[in-house]
């Protein structure tokens, strides 16, 4: 593990599992609870927005019952502690990385806890329920959507990530089934590039096969003793 001086992480639902969040893919998971296409994209906001507002609104709410667990604070440990270059991309719109205590952390596919407004397309932050239609706090307007990326859309700030995953050393994919592009397309984009690739997963995800290498357990223990050994390295 010598020699690494960029890293580039993407997490996904399973590293909050352990806290209480359902993943989308798992049995009982929240794609078997609710229709994709019917709170998952603008076509479904557009036909019913009290739907999805209020489905939003349920994950937001959901958010205040539980806590980051030892795979995030590791993760923050990793940011304060590492040397080198780190870019940790989430596609979770949980803040369970943020209150585990990292700073700088890339939500490609948005975050709960912001709203964007359709009117003035000002993002706030955001805390309370939308499906009141509260009005937006720049401009006024009751306009309000999840600040999230629904399937259609474009995830955020794929430039930044792809230039980290150019320069990268290390990709570490944590918790993620791999099913869903572009970020389950990392891993070959890195690996091409020239960086070794790692996966930390519950159990073989769809990509594990292009991965260097791949270790199956709960985040929970995995992390933080994948941590601790590029700290010692
Ligand atoms: P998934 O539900 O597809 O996959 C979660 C992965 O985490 C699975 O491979 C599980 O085996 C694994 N897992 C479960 N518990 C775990 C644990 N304790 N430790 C480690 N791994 C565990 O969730 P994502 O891959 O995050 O997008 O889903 C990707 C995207 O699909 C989401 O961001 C969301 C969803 O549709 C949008 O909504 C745009």
């Amino acid at each position: 593990m010598t020699d690494i001086s960029s890293i580039v992480i993407l997490t996904g639902a399973g590293i909050s599992a352990e806290s209480g969040i359902d993943t989308f893919r798992s049995a009982g998971g929240l794609w078997e609870q609710h229709k994709v296409e019917d709170v998952a994209t603008p076509e479904g906001f557009a036909r019913d927005p009290d739907l999805v507002l209020g489905f939003y609104d349920m994950r937001r709410e959901a958010l205040a019952k539980v806590r980051p667990n030892a795979a995030h604070t590791a993760l923050a440990r990793l940011e304060r502690e590492f040397a080198g270059e780190l870019l940790l991309v989430t596609q979770n719109v949980d803040d369970l990385h943020e209150r585990g205590g990292s700073d700088q952390v890339l939500h490609m596919h948005g975050e709960l806890k912001s709203a964007l407004c359709l009117s003035c397309e000002v993002r706030s932050r955001w805390d309370a329920p939308m499906a009141c239609r509260p009005p937006c706090p720049v401009c006024q307007a009751s306009s309000l959507r999840p600040d999230v990326v629904w399937f259609g859309e474009m995830p955020y700030q794929m430039e930044r990530i792809y230039a980290a995953l150019q320069r990268a050393d290390l990709f570490v994919s944590i918790g993620t089934s791999g099913a869903v592009y572009p970020a389950a397309g990392f891993v070959q984009e890195a690996r091409t590039a020239g960086a070794q690739t790692l996966e930390l997963n519950l159990e073989p995800s769809e990509g594990t096969a292009h991965f260097h290498e791949a270790r199956h357990g709960p985040a929970g223990a995995l992390v933080p003793q994948w941590v601790e050994e590029v700290l010692s390295a």
